[in-house]
């Protein structure tokens, strides 16, 4: 039966249409955190929902309601717990990998599993790969799984997301990953000149950091900036060359990835340039 299916005599027509169509459900099948996103118009009625989730998915212990925006330097939101437990640390089991985290205090989408397996497709042995704005360690951590580079540097500013990152690197036994904890400004000129690849998963304010980016790579190495756009890409890419130019440094463009849907015309793009020199 669907969750609808199993709502269908606790709410009105006109309540069941206003159900999100998903949500997510973060953690394994002895475990797992469902994320709902409940309409201001169904919220006498989400204790209700949360019972059909639970009913729906044995394994959900808990389920939260969004309660803000992605928000802060964290990129973390508040949530209401509407049902269950008040334990809400998980362990996510994505592309062959483990991920031990709490969804109220860091940063994890597992709608981004498939970007991070595309990713692993684009490093080649040997690579050195740097992963800015790491959260809790899903993209080197898959991508030391999936292909084979010589080392991984990943950059990460909130404590308690490195101190997931630490597990996460034990329970999945990764080798090749060095976590640093800060801020990307001020902590990656020792890697100048030094990746293959530099990924920028911070849609929202990657731009600021372009410069150590293009820095970090060397010749021929390729940077993976994500955004959030419109399908017109021209303003983003002429931003990056403006950026590029100003540190003296050519690039060009190699390839564009519509990532996820994010609002009405609005995607994540990831988009991906090589510098030249
Ligand atoms: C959108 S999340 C992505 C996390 C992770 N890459 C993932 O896919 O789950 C961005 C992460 O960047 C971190 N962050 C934000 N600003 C940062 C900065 N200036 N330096 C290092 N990390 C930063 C946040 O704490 C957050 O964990």
């Amino acid at each position: 039966m669907t969750i609808k299916e199993l709502l269908a005599r606790k709410l009105s027509p006109e309540e069941l249409a206003l159900l999100p169509t998903s949500f997510d459900i973060m953690g394994n099948k002895e475990k797992a955190v469902a994320v709902i996103d409940i309409p201001k118009e169904l919220e006498k009625k989400e204790d209700v929902i949360a019972k059909a989730i639970m009913k729906k998915h044995r394994n959900v212990r808990s389920v939260l309601k969004k309660a803000s925006p992605i928000k802060g330097i964290y990129r973390t939101r508040d949530y209401v717990l509407v049902r269950g437990s008040k334990k809400t640390e998980v362990v996510h089991a994505e592309n062959d990998c483990r991920f031990l985290l709490d969804p109220q205090t860091v940063y994890f989408s597992p709608r981004e599993s498939t970007e991070r397996l595309r990713m692993t497709e684009k490093v080649r042995e040997g690579d050195v790969v740097m992963v800015f704005f790491a959260g809790v360690g899903p993209f080197p951590i898959v991508i030391e799984k999936k292909s084979k580079p010589s080392r991984i540097i990943a950059v990460e500013i909130n404590p308690v997301a490195v101190e997931y990152f630490w597990k996460n690197i034990k329970l999945n036994k990764s080798q090749k990953i060095e976590v640093l904890l800060g801020d990307v400004t001020g902590n990656v000129e020792q890697f100048y000149g030094q990746c293959d690849r530099v990924l920028m998963p911070l849609p929202e304010k990657s731009v600021e950091y372009l410069p150590d980016a293009i820095k970090c790579l060397k010749p021929g190495g390729v940077c993976y900036f994500y955004c959030f756009s419109g399908d017109d890409l021209d303003e983003k890419k002429e931003k990056i060359l403006y950026i590029a130019k100003s540190i003296k440094k050519k690039i060009r463009f190699i390839g564009v990835q519509r990532v996820l849907p994010y609002g009405p015309r609005v995607h994540k793009y990831r988009i991906d340039f090589e510098l030249i020199q």
